[in-house]
């Protein structure tokens, strides 16, 4: 399915990458699709005996080709504003529509195939999955799917290839350095093509420059295959990767 598939929006511009090649996908570039329209989300958390409020009535919209920065203190509903915009959680209040579909009314079945064929997850801790190898973990999303096999595993190798993960295909996610986790799970998060990537702190444990290098890759995937990115980062450096950054306090979006 194309970015323009359930919406029936035709193609103008299109793009075909080459860097990219594994990809099948045309994406559009050159006119606004959106992607993401979150309106007035609320979201508490239920304790013993009280509620903690962590989003308060958050609106947000992401097009194709957007890569939107959250910044924010520790607290603010970062973490929280992303679960709800990867369809991983849902709001207590609130609209969000996902390529033009209300997910607060969908099943969990829906929800997870809403996932697993239009949204990429990256987090900080990079959450490979321990007893799968590297490829093995590229493939996942695309052997979940039930896709060929052979076409899941030469996929996975060609973009392990071009995120330079290539000669650790046969390690376990424990044999690896952090930096080497992050462009395996970048690549896990694109292979089956979403049209928004949501990263959570994705260089929060990275040194500088493995940091800067998946940034690079986060910025490629956006320029080159019009991948929706939203991203929650502490780091002011990082965000200014982004082509928008905003920033939230006590729950809200204050700019
Ligand atoms: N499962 C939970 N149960 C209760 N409260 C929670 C839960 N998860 C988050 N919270 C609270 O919700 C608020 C928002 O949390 P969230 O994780 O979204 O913040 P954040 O901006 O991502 O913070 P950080 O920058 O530290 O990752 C915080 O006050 C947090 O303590
Ligand atoms: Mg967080």
């Amino acid at each position: 399915m194309g970015l323009d598939g359930e919406n029936g929006v035709p193609l103008r511009g299109v793009c075909l990458s080459r860097n990219w090649s594994s990809f099948s996908h045309v994406y559009l570039l050159s006119m606004p699709n959106l992607i993401l329209a979150a309106t007035d989300l609320h979201r508490s958390y239920a304790l013993a005996d009280s509620a903690v409020p962590a989003l308060r009535g958050v609106s947000l919209h992401l097009n194709a080709g957007d890569f939107t920065a959250i910044m924010g203190p520790s607290g603010c509903g970062k973490s929280t504003l992303l679960q709800l915009c990867g369809a991983m959680d849902k709001a207590d209040s609130g609209s969000l529509k996902l390529d033009g579909r209300e997910v607060t009314s969908m099943t969990d079945l829906d929800l997870t195939r809403l996932r697993r064929e239009r949204i990429g997850f990256v987090f900080q801790f990079f959450n490979l999955l321990p007893t799968l190898s590297v490829l093995e973990n590229i493939a996942m999303p695309l052997l979940l799917a039930r896709k060929d096999e052979k076409s899941a595993f030469e996929k996975a190798r060609s973009l392990a290839a071009r995120v330079g993960i290539d000669h650790r295909l046969s390690h376990y996610p424990n044999q690896i350095s952090g930096g080497e986790a992050q462009r395996a799970a970048l690549a896990r998060a694109v292979i089956h093509e979403p049209a928004l990537l949501i990263a959570d702190e994705p260089t929060g444990s990275l040194d500088s420059t493995n940091g800067q290098s998946v940034l690079e890759l986060f910025q490629e995937l956006n320029r080159d295959l019009g991948i929706a990115i939203l991203m929650a980062t502490h780091d002011a450096q990082v965000a200014t990767i982004a082509k928008q950054t905003i920033r939230m306090k006590d729950g809200k979006i204050v700019e």
